[in-house]
């Protein structure tokens, strides 16, 4: 086995579950220890606008101004990446997320009661979901941690098909920093953090074509924080 293989199998979805359960239901308990620092949020936000709007220019025929028809937002949580921002370039946006008491957050927001802007909201884990709806937009962010390589390009295998003829998907995702370049296991939530190159197979294997890739920009040195990269995906055509 090569060496950056298998680290996935010590990813248990209950553990993850019953770590995120005890987590507050609010955006700063999203961040763990970062929402203590509302600089993140706001950072990660305003470079997430910004990346997109470079992603729509790079697609034929996708509309550079205005918004989107309908995002959907992977691993939502609490809705932090709606709310700061999917809300605010898509009409509308759907949500996907196991822990039943984020998903009440979402399904009590405003965002969901009054502006409409989110719909489906779909309390289930990215390994079980299919989507049954066509997206402008696929936005995963901080969450494919939580599944293993195999569930991880199904995942995508279904979010391609799901794409809009001029539809995106975009993974934004802290990268690992292991010495030896490996995927690296963390058993506090029962994650894996991988490598670049390690994203970039699984983007191959899932029938993806890379149109651009950025880190994210901005936050402190100071904090020694994990590097966190975007990723936009089509499909190969
Ligand atoms: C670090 S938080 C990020 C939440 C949100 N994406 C954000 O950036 O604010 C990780 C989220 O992944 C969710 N999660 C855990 N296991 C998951 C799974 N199997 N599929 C989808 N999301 C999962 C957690 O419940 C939690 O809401």
């Amino acid at each position: 086995m090569a060496a950056n293989e298998g680290v996935d199998a010590q990813i248990n979805t209950a553990a993850s579950i019953e770590y995120w359960n005890n987590v507050p239901a609010t955006a700063n308990g999203m961040l763990a220890m970062l929402g203590a620092y509302p600089w993140y949020t706001r950072i990660d936000l305003r470079g997430s606008r910004s990346f997109l709007a470079r992603v729509r220019r790079l697609i034929p025929g996708c509309t550079t101004e205005g918004r989107l028809a309908r995002a959907v937002d992977c691993g939502a949580g609490v809705g932090r990446v709606t709310e700061g921002f999917l809300g605010l370039v898509s009409e509308a946006v759907d949500a996907v997320e196991p822990v039943a008491k984020f998903t009440q957050v979402l399904q009590a927001s405003a965002l969901k009661r009054e502006q409409k802007i989110i719909q489906d909201v779909y309390t289930m884990g990215l390994e079980d979901w299919q989507p049954d709806k066509a997206y402008d937009l696929v936005w995963i962010q901080f969450c494919l941690g939580h599944l293993k390589d195999q569930q991880l390009c199904e995942l995508l295998q279904r979010c391609r098909a799901a794409l809009t003829a001029t539809g995106v998907i975009v993974v934004k995702e802290n990268l690992s920093t292991h010495p030896q370049g490996q995927d690296m296991y963390d058993e506090l939530d029962s994650s894996v953090t991988r490598t670049d190159d390690k994203f970039r197979a699984l983007f191959d294997q899932a029938g993806l074509r890379l149109i651009a890739s950025e880190l994210q920009l901005g936050f402190p040195k100071t904090f020694k924080l994990l590097p966190v990269r975007f990723y936009a995906l089509r499909k190969i055509n």
